[in-house]
């Protein structure tokens, strides 16, 4: 039996604005197994950056920013047990702190170790990462750096205190697709090797294809499927997962972008509690538009689908 590192039950992450509520997450259910890596995927607002940050218990009420964290909240985004980076890397570094001043600091706050030993550590770090001239690094100032290079920082810094769950918020959505291969490939064998356990959010399906052993489908705060990443890719049950497979020709390519669906999006505010997906959804029966979103229901142990009329077998061949 594998073990669970974090299980996430029903998950209600609002923000109450004055044109309405948003639901963030919204009853947002899974498990992550020790030693896994699991792809949580879903198109822009989904909800995916919020539940992380649930999860690290840093959404204060009302709608905080995450620009507006303090010192002390994005020190606790680097923790020892769980840490979180994300996209944005030259906004969580500080242009004017010397590289290797901030993965030391980073380490001191944690750790008794001399700075000799904190500097040798965050050298190796950064060459784990790929990045060519470490001592120089060490010396250089995040605005002097590429955007592909303070990603490899911010993934140094993620990973520095050997968390055991590392939440990586799109942590090479916006580089090139060779610098996002070499830079995943990188974090694939450290985990392997360090056995860490990373929830990898991404809007992008080759991406879960190379990395993840499990997947979650999340759509307008829902988790709408949850399967085993090559089971999900060859039956898709959920008629949402089923059209974003669709419209992509190979899956194994990093790069892949969620396909942009016709028909209306979401409700954001006050989302009714029927099925959020109905409005663009071909299979939807009579129960979708008068019953509650169904629960996430077992096909197999592997493979759990919130669907009232789900794809099947036939529909597939
Ligand atoms: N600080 C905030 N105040 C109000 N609404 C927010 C705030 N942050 C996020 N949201 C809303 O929560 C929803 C989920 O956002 P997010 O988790 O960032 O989506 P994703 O990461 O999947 O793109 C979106 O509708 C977004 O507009
Ligand atoms: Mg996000």
């Amino acid at each position: 039996m594998t073990k669970n590192l974090l299980e996430i039950e029903d998950l209600h992450t609002y923000f109450k604005t004055v044109d309405g509520t948003i639901k963030a997450a919204n009853g947002v259910t899974f498990e992550i197994a020790e030693q896994s890596v699991l792809g949580v995927v879903g198109e822009s607002g989904s909800g995916k950056t919020m539940t992380g940050l649930s999860i690290m218990q840093l959404v204060d009420s009302p709608g905080q920013e995450l620009l507006g964290l303090d010192k002390e909240e994005m020190r606790a985004l680097r923790g020892k047990d769980i840490s979180m980076v994300f996209q944005n890397a030259s906004s969580s570094l500080n242009p004017v702190v010397t590289v290797g001043e901030q993965i030391t600091e980073v380490i001191h706050q944690h750790e008794k170790m001399p700075q000799r030993e904190a500097r040798r550590l965050a050298e190796s770090l950064l060459t784990e990462m790929g990045i060519p001239d470490a001592v120089k690094m060490l010396e250089t100032h995040p605005f002097q750096i590429s955007g592909g290079m303070a990603q490899r920082v911010m993934l140094a810094i993620g990973i520095a205190l050997k968390p055991r769950l590392l939440i990586a918020d799109e942590p090479t959505s916006n580089l090139d697709v060779t610098v996002q291969a070499e830079i995943l490939q990188r974090l694939k064998r450290l985990q392997r090797e360090s056995g860490m356990t990373v929830m990898l959010i991404t809007h992008d399906l080759g991406v879960i294809a190379q990395m993840a052993q499990e997947v979650v489908v999340m759509y307008a705060g829902r988790v709408l499927e949850r399967a085993e990443t090559r089971e999900l890719y060859a039956r898709p049950r959920h008629p949402y997962t089923a059209a974003l497979l669709a419209a992509l020709p190979r899956l194994d390519s990093v790069g892949r972008k969620l396909h942009v669906m016709r028909g209306s999006l979401p409700k954001v505010l006050d989302p009714p509690d029927e099925c959020p997906y109905i409005a663009r959804c071909s299979r939807a029966i009579a129960r979708c538009r008068t019953d509650v979103m169904p629960t996430l229901m077992e096909s197999d142990p592997n493979h759990k689908v919130a669907c009232y009329n789900p794809v099947t077998e036939s529909m597939r061949a």
